[in-house]
């Protein structure tokens, strides 16, 4: 454990019942960092939320903050903040009361009251909308007033699960940012939930992927974009051209195939995105059945002996269209090589 060490999750188990979803979990979230838990539907992200916030006892391990065991602790005595996806505000409350409303709960009154709530309405931009209603402020404001009630409680931690995810995208981009703000400019604390590789990739300090209860990678978000370590992280990052090595040949969705150069020694599977596919050279070929022009790229999609290969070519590039038969080349220099 490093000094730096704020939340320490050891061997966390987490179980419904007899159904074990989270399993023996480790993980170490410095103090000021803003970890992203990244991972498919169902693969126990908000689980994990749960028991960080109390609201689950874990069946093994420890949940350790700020060098204090709280595995036991309930909710309201753990200096935790949520923020759920349905962040419901009171509709009757005005901003003030609602930002307010834990803060009573506690006892603070009067002018530290009003301090308070001013501060967190400042951080996230709201300072003039005190009296407003919730009916009257857009989405991405009542999002605002949300995260301000959390972070006027002045959590260690502050949860996130999906907040975006009831957004129209482009109020997504505009909350992303000010959230990355907000978070940066108060040295908070986040773990942040999403299945948004986007939203974890832009956020994130580092990102922990998920797979079935256990941390499949984690990293900065440059290694988990650049160096995925399995075939399930790669695939969740955008590579499109995955193939594990099975005794010396590498296997995707069709036959498999040896490449003329070797492979890496250790290499259990090699995988390139769209663009690290080199069109119209090499030692294979295809039958193009797909062809799109994006704007700054082209897409093709060639049928061939190896499974479906993507390719991505700049669009200034000749075009090329339906039916046509392409050389292409899977070049291990151009891979990357998947350890797991
Ligand atoms: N209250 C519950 N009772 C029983 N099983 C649950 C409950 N909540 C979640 N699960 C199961 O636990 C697993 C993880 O769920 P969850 O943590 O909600 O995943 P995620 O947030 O990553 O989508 C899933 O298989 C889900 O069906
Ligand atoms: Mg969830």
């Amino acid at each position: 454990m490093s000094d730096q060490t704020l939340l320490s999750l050891n061997n966390l188990t987490l179980s419904y019942g007899k159904n074990t979803v989270v399993d023996r979990l480790n993980l170490e979230i410095e103090k000021g960092e803003l970890i992203a838990l990244l991972g498919p539907s169902g693969c126990g992200k908000t689980t994990t939320m749960r028991a960080i916030a109390g609201l689950m006892t874990p069946s093994g391990g420890e949940i350790v903050l700020d060098g204090r065991d709280v595995t036991r602790v309930p909710p309201n005595k753990r200096e935790v903040g949520l923020m759920f996806q349905s962040y419901a505000l009171f509709p009757h409350l005005s901003v003030f009361e609602n930002v307010a409303f834990g803060l009573k709960l506690k006892g603070m009154r009067g002018s530290d009251l009003s301090a308070r709530v001013g501060e967190g309405l400042s951080a996230v931009g709201l300072g003039d909308y005190a009296d407003r209603r919730p009916a009257d402020l857009s989405g991405g404001q009542q999002q605002r007033v949300a995260l301000a009630r959390s972070l006027v409680m002045d959590p260690k931690v502050l949860l996130l699960d999906e907040p975006l995810s009831n957004l129209d995208a482009r109020l997504r981009l505009e909350m992303r940012t000010e959230l990355q703000r907000v978070q940066k400019a108060n040295d908070l604390t986040m773990v942040f939930v999403t299945h948004d590789q986007s939203e974890a990739l832009s956020l994130a300090d580092r990102i922990v992927v998920m797979k079935d209860g256990a941390i499949e990678q984690l990293g900065t978000p440059e290694d988990i974009y650049n160096r995925p370590e399995s075939a399930f992280v790669a695939d969740f990052v955008g590579f499109e051209n995955i193939f594990t090595v099975e005794t010396g040949k590498l296997k995707g969705k069709g036959e498999a195939f040896t490449l003329p150069e070797a492979l890496p020694a250790g290499a259990k599977g090699l995988a390139w995105r769209p663009r690290f596919v080199r069109l119209g050279e090499g030692a294979f070929s295809g039958t193009v059945i797909g062809a799109a022009f994006v704007g700054q790229m082209r897409e093709y999609v060639l049928e061939t002996p190896l499974g479906q290969i993507k390719v991505d070519v700049d669009a200034s590039a000749p075009a090329h269209s339906l039916g046509q038969q392409l050389a292409f080349d899977l070049r291990v220099e151009d891979a990357v090589i998947l350890k797991r």
